[in-house]
């Protein structure tokens, strides 16, 4: 946990961005995964865990505005979840650490919530994601699940708060990348043909949880790259694959690294592989030489997308303007998700809350195919943490449905593309910091080039 004024900081940032109502804040619980006892891993509520910084279920909080006052509601433990579960502190005690004076029993939100709304207090919620937090809100508001509307001013100023990230909350991140690069570093030192994805899997997230976390996100770690996010480890890995790894570390404090890599199954690329990888780091690295607050992240997204079809018209695999192609979307075919995303204690941070106040600022989104996929367009600004993680992926039924429909053909040369149809896919990821005249990257360098991730093999 941070200091108790950290918390104390960014709840009184919060109250003076709202201004007036009930601030309701449902913390996690306990999800069972094939019968009640038998839990998921827990994870606490991101919002909950950056006012609250308290990582126990059974919780929920409330900061009203109007009355001055901040109360943790939970149950202290029984004798019996003692003897089972081990002892905690008290909530009292858990209360003290992030400066909350008032901590009430959690039968009794329903009854401040009530008096609170009897005399015509706004109560501002989140989106719900879970189902526990809707079924609250039912219980404690009576709004029946599809009536349930979150506070769009809460979800901005929360937005607005968690985007600029602190220098302990970048310490942290920074401490998620090293691990994360460590989990990539590992895995494309013990790769090798014959083994089975699960293998390589094993030995990435181990380092995770050897170095006191866990994983921000499922790993994918796969030979069918083209695939974006694909959660089958079931493979066999064979000479001639191109091994996809993205996968990521969360730390103890909740905050995220997400990294990705592309590895042969031998030890170098073939010709062909390496031609379509250069392909890549070259967009990688626009992408990442772009990078400086003002600039709009849809523009480093559009140079990304002309600098992949550049690549691809000198393999005679597109052809026509770039610069047309990325507007028509036809870059698509090979670069069919965004550049990258806000990260912090999500790894796609706040997706919960939405992606077109967090990545948009409110602005609406595309709906082109590719472009649509983008979750963050909005200018950089000074304190953002985000990936950059352009692909270039070649999806054999996309090809198939957009030949049939002769789609784009003035820009896809379909008769050479019909020859990368088995090539699967490439993608590296990084994260930076933009900063106040650029962009750092965020922990330790993982293997970019070819000549790098050949050097570990
Ligand atoms: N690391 C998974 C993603 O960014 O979508
Ligand atoms: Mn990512």
């Amino acid at each position: 946990m941070f200091s108790k004024e950290t918390y104390i900081q960014r709840r009184a940032l919060l109250k003076k961005a709202l201004g007036s109502g009930v601030l309701l804040f449902l913390g996690n619980d306990e999800y069972g995964l094939n019968y009640a006892d038998n839990t998921f891993r827990y994870r606490q509520d991101s919002t909950f865990l950056y006012y609250f910084g308290l990582s126990f279920s059974g919780l929920s909080a409330i900061i009203d505005i109007d009355e001055d006052k901040e109360v943790v509601f939970g149950d202290e433990l029984t004798i019996d979840h003692i003897v089972w579960m081990g002892t905690q502190p008290t909530i009292k005690e858990k209360s003290e650490l992030i400066g909350v004076e008032k901590t009430m029993p959690s039968d009794s939100i329903k009854e401040y919530l009530l008096k609170a709304q009897r005399k015509g207090q706004t109560i501002h919620y989140l989106p719900p994601y879970r189902a526990e937090h809707k079924l609250k809100l039912l219980e404690w508001l009576n709004v029946p699940v599809a009536q349930q509307q979150a506070s769009v001013d809460f979800i901005r100023a929360v937005v607005n708060q968690r985007n600029y990230k602190s220098a302990e909350e970048i310490l942290e991140i920074e401490k998620a990348c090293n691990i994360t690069a460590d989990m990539h570093i590992t895995a494309t030192k013990i790769l090798r043909p014959g083994m089975k994805e699960y293998e390589v899997v094993a030995a990435l997230e181990a380092v995770a949880t050897a170095a006191g976390g866990d994983l921000s996100f499922a790993t994918i770690a796969t030979v069918n790259g083209q695939t974006l996010h694909n959660h089958y480890h079931g493979n066999t890995v064979k000479s001639g694959d191109l091994f996809l790894i993205d996968a990521g570390a969360e730390t103890s404090m909740g905050y995220a690294g997400d990294m990705s890599s592309t590895i042969p199954a031998d030890r170098k690329f073939t010709t062909r592989q390496k031609e379509v990888y250069d392909i890549q780091v070259a967009s990688h690295l626009a992408a990442v030489s772009a990078l400086r607050p003002g600039v709009s992240f849809k523009d480093v997204y559009e140079l990304s997308a002309r600098v992949i079809c550049d690549g691809l018209k000198d393999l005679g695999i597109m052809k026509g303007d770039s610069s047309e192609a990325v507007q028509a979307g036809a870059h698509a075919m090979f670069f069919p998700c965004g550049l990258g995303h806000m990260m912090g204690m999500d790894v796609h941070d706040m997706e919960n809350l939405g992606e077109v106040w967090v990545g948009y600022n409110g602005q609406p989104k595309s709906t082109q195919f590719g472009r649509k996929s983008l979750r963050l367009a909005r200018p950089l600004e000074q304190g953002f943490v985000l990936t950059i993680e352009p692909g270039v992926y070649f999806i054999p039924e996309l090809i198939d449905l957009w030949k049939a429909e002769n789609k784009f053909a003035e820009f896809i040369n379909y008769e050479k593309l019909e020859t990368y149809k088995d090539f699967g896919g490439i993608r590296n990821e990084e994260d930076y910091l933009i900063t106040e005249t650029g962009a750092r990257r965020l922990g330790k360098k993982i293997p970019l080039t070819t000549d790098e991730v050949e050097e570990l093999r």
